[in-house]
């Protein structure tokens, strides 16, 4: 239910998230996820909040996280990743994202778990010492990073020698030239730039990660975007305000032109895992 018209810059991205930060709570009724949902073959009905945590299983199992696992969950939103872990692991987990708001509400949710922390911060200039983590986790949240390059060298440094990227995000197979309707939708997704899953691996072995797994979830993820258009739509009817009312009718026609891209192949959706060799130096 985020969109706007043109998000380009770190800067439109954080605002954008921090205006509608309530409205998402609110939403949601205060359990915010704000990424893909896993429906699998055998269970195509599924809700979408058992889907998402389907994605967050998926995540988990794949990075191999356990119990002496130090996670960085990066673009953590509203701390969704790290609560579903630590519901599972005794880990420690630290998450990171641009908007203070989406951090003072994960914090909130995280307290009485000291092992979990929340800090607003960029992506691009992670505020931690090199080799601090064994894994760093995403969901839904590289297509927003406009400085990529940096991402990747950023991730590199703070993952200790043997440490594990895992990430789950929109792909864009095909670079099809857009036409208008068609930039308006990544547009309002917030979509910076995005990679085919082979320029990801190419991007990522670039800075030095080794790549473990390249899966694309394209078929399991459309679903998703199903759920939410027609939830969204009936929500958008209860909603006093009529500017909130126009903002929830645009995310439901969101929602549809992200069906018909991965009808079309132009966008998917994958899981990627990648580690840093042992033998790694710090940079
Ligand atoms: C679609 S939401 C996903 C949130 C969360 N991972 C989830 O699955 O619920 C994308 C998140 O990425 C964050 N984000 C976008 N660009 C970022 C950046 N450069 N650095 C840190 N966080 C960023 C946004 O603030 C937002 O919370």
């Amino acid at each position: 239910m985020v969109t706007s018209s043109d998000l380009r810059t770190e800067d439109q991205i954080q605002t954008m998230y921090n205006e509608h930060c309530r409205s998402l709570i609110e939403y949601w009724r205060g359990d915010p996820i704000m990424h893909g949902g896993y429906f699998a073959d055998s269970e195509p009905d599924a809700s979408y909040t058992t889907a998402a945590r389907h994605a967050s299983a998926l995540l988990a199992r794949e990075a191999m996280i356990d119990d002496d696992s130090r996670v960085l969950d990066i673009g953590c939103g509203f701390g969704h990743f790290l609560m579903f872990i630590a519901e599972r692991f005794d880990c420690v987990g630290e998450g990171l994202d641009l908007s203070e708001e989406h951090i003072e509400f994960a914090s909130a949710r995280a307290r009485g778990n000291p092992r979990l922390t929340f800090r607003q911060g960029s992506a691009t200039e992670l505020p931690y010492a090199q080799g601090s983590f064994t894994h760093v986790t995403s969901q839904d949240a590289f297509y927003h990073i406009p400085n990529k390059a940096a991402l990747y060298r950023e991730i590199y440094r703070v993952l200790a020698p043997g440490g594990t990227l895992a990430f789950l995000d929109f792909l864009q197979p095909s670079k099809a030239a857009p036409d208008q309707d068609r930039e308006n939708t990544y547009a309002a997704l917030g979509w910076t730039e995005s990679y085919s899953l082979l320029e990801y691996q190419q991007m990522l072995q670039s800075v030095g990660l080794e790549i473990d797994l390249a899966r694309d979830l394209g078929s399991h993820v459309k679903q998703t975007y199903h759920l939410l258009g027609k939830d969204t739509q009936r929500y958008a009817v209860t909603a006093p305000d009529p500017d909130e009312q126009r903002q929830l009718m645009d995310f439901a026609r969101v929602c549809d032109d992200v069906k018909k891209g991965v009808d079309r192949r132009e966008i998917s959706w994958g899981v990627i895992v990648a580690h840093k060799p042992t033998s790694a130096g710090e940079m």
